[in-house]
């Protein structure tokens, strides 16, 4: 069911410093910053020849970054994404197979807007996984 690795996100309390960090020392193509009101992050891209990497950033009080940092101060992975053709027969067969999908259950526009769901890390290795609709 799931395809490719779309992206990996990291949590980062340093937002430029991060991306200076992708950018040169590891020598990577990295993006603008983008603020996604509706999911309380500011994301920095990196495009990988295979995959990308998210670079996350809280925007406001209520971001869901803001407790990942607070336990994590230097920053450290998030999330995975991965990609599937069909976001809402992939959400109904992980919730047949008793997995659990975060919030209201529907898909949100992700940062590429596109429909993305996320799913209870204890219901998978203690990761965090999100899924995109491509
Ligand atoms: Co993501």
């Amino acid at each position: 069911m799931i395809g490719k690795l779309n992206h990996v996100a990291i949590a980062v309390p340093d937002l430029d410093a991060a991306a200076a960090t992708y950018r040169d020392t590891l020598g990577a193509t990295v993006g603008p910053p983008q603020d996604e009101p509706d999911h309380g992050v500011t994301v920095v891209f990196i495009e990988l020849p295979n995959t990308k990497i998210e670079l996350l950033h809280p925007l406001g009080e209520d971001s869901p970054i803001n407790g990942f940092l607070a336990k994590n101060p230097s920053g450290g992975i998030h999330h995975m994404c991965f990609e599937v053709d069909d976001i809402i027969s992939a959400r109904d067969h992980l919730v047949e197979k008793g997995a659990r999908v975060l919030g209201d259950g529907n898909p949100k526009t992700g940062a590429h807007g596109k429909p993305v769901l996320f799913l209870h890390p204890k219901d998978f290795n203690g990761t965090l996984i999100e899924l995109e609709e491509v």
